[in-house]
């Protein structure tokens, strides 16, 4: 059975007081979602702990958006997976598609932080996705193949099976234009294919999450879908009642 997880991935947005308010609106409101759909935040670093706290007995896990390549020393700015750790975290969002591009995050990179990730006990929620330009040129399963080998790849078979993969199409990221249903689906089942010639039938329960201008109004079509898994949401998480509204999707 593969695991229903509706994530929300707050990027450089809120204040520690509004974290808190955001999280408690969404544990209010949980009670109003199937039981089985996992909930995660992933809130900016500097509110992580308050945003643990938050969560205690609400039964939402909390993610980092990121972390250092690094275990410990000079490298000014970064925090590390063992201080993320240490504040109850449960997951660590790689690879997002905004890292890629703006920080130059490259395959070797993310092997890096995959290390600190499973050191430190935590779990990877490993991004993957094309531009427009790989869309339109029928580029992409190639683009995502690669964004696969390349770190996934590189995982134990044991480490895999905890990994949790994003499917975010960069076209599709804040600009309210969503992939269709039928080509999340596509390039889902392409993906748990990828994953299956090297893992074989451990694939079969990943979760695969879809990310990009997903809100209340397409969820539930987007995760009727076979090989989708859940969700990353952006600006719809940061309303508590459209972060729920798209836990409502699943019927599956
Ligand atoms: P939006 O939902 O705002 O398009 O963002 C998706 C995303 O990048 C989540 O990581």
């Amino acid at each position: 059975m593969r695991r229903q997880i509706v994530a929300g991935n707050w990027k450089m947005n809120t204040t520690p007081i509004e974290g808190v308010e955001l999280i408690k609106g969404v544990a209010a409101l949980k009670g109003e979602v199937c039981s089985s759909v996992e909930f995660v935040v992933a809130p900016p670093f500097t509110h992580l702990s308050e945003v643990v706290k938050a969560t205690r007995g609400t039964g939402i896990l909390v993610a980092a958006q990121n972390c250092a390549t690094e275990a410990k020393g000079a490298y000014t700015g970064e925090i590390s997976a063992s201080m993320i750790a240490s504040l109850g975290v449960e997951y660590v969002i790689l690879g997002h598609s905004e890292r890629r591009e703006y920080y130059g995050e490259t395959s070797a990179t993310l092997n890096k932080k995959m290390v600190q990730v499973f050191a430190n006990n935590l779990i990877p929620i490993y991004c993957v996705g094309e531009v427009l330009e790989e869309r339109e040129s029928g580029k992409y399963f190639d683009v995502v193949k690669a964004q696969i080998e390349e770190v996934v790849f590189e995982l134990t078979e044991e480490q895999f099976e905890k990994t949790i993969i994003a499917y975010e199409p960069v076209w599709a990221i804040g600009t309210g234009k969503t992939a269709s249903a039928d080509q999340a689906q596509e390039i889902h089942a392409y993906i748990r294919e990828v994953l299956k010639s090297k893992f074989g039938v451990k694939a079969e329960n990943t979760s695969i999450l879809y990310g990009g201008s997903c809100n209340p109004a397409n969820a539930a079509e987007i995760f009727s879908k076979e090989d989708v898994d859940g969700g990353l949401i952006g600006g719809a998480a940061l309303v508590a009642e459209n972060f729920i509204n798209i836990g409502k999707g699943f019927k599956k």
